[in-house]
């Protein structure tokens, strides 16, 4: 059984009217409850595969097959793009509460889920502002809590903590986790962070570009609660390292 199986995806944009290719041939499964992370250079086509994922984009080569049936609603796909995306004309509060549009909840319910998806992200006093009023991070933050309140089976997201500092970005990796592990969501995270692919991911896939595709792929078999300080993280950051700037390169 698998969440997600990605068969041989292609895509290809055109560029002053001549198609370049994005991605090639790109096949992974995601297994529920499997957090798969996405590293590679800018340009790889990360975004891209994402937003083919999520069903933004439906002109591709392969097949991108959810939950074992090929129809894009079978699952509860839920998405945290590289920009924020909040409606800048609805409060924070009814951003997040937007995710409960498509459910029968009634409006205390729905108030009640707000506040602690909010507080979760540590938006609590944020829930009646605009998001030209927060910074780049608390946005990020927003989305974040908006995403997770649609209890999505599938969790796609695209950089998430990349506006964070350390200390926030570390502290919401730990809640991401706390959350996969209560709601057996799959997550697939595209990020720049070697150490976060690392510490999140049960995979991490290294992608290369030009076109975007997948050059390795790293299990990582480390039990959790992981610890940040494992020799073995830091060994497989080195080999992940090198697999991304080229072998060549580190020697
Ligand atoms: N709508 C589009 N039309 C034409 N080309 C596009 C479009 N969107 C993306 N591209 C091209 O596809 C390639 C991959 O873009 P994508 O945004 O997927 O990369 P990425 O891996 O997410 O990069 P980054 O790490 O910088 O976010 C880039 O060369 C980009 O120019
Ligand atoms: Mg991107």
């Amino acid at each position: 059984m698998t969440a997600l199986a990605i068969e041989h995806v292609s895509k290809s944009y055109a560029l002053n009217g001549v198609q370049r290719p994005v991605l090639n041939d790109i096949s992974f499964d995601v297994a529920p409850n499997e957090i798969v992370s996405i590293v590679g250079a800018s340009g790889c086509g990360k975004s891209t595969l994402l937003r083919l994922i999520v069903g933004l984009d439906e002109d591709y080569r392969g097949s991108i097959i959810q939950g074992g049936v090929s129809d894009t609603k079978a699952a509860k796909v839920g998405m945290v793009f590289q920009d924020h995306r909040l409606y800048p004309w609805l409060t924070v509060g009814a951003n997040v509460d937007l995710a409960f549009d498509a459910s029968n909840l009634r409006k205390p319910e729905r108030l009640a889920r707000v506040h602690h998806y909010l507080q979760l992200v540590g938006l609590s006093d944020y829930e009646k502002a605009y998001p030209k009023q927060l910074s780049g991070g608390m946005a990020q933050r927003a989305a974040i809590a908006r995403a997770l309140a649609q209890e999505p089976d599938i969790l796609l997201m695209d950089e998430p903590f990349g506006a964070l500092d350390s200390i926030l970005r570390m502290r919401l990796q730990d809640e991401l986790l706390s959350i996969w592990e209560k709601n057996r969501v799959s997550i697939v995270i595209v990020t720049h962070d070697v150490e976060e692919a690392l510490y999140l991911g049960n995979r991490v896939i290294v992608m290369e570009p030009d076109p975007g595709r997948i050059r390795d792929v790293f299990e990582i078999e480390l039990a959790r609660p992981r610890d940040r300080a494992d020799p073995r993280l830091a060994a497989l950051k080195q080999r992940c390292l090198a697999t991304l700037v080229g072998r060549e390169a580190l020697s």
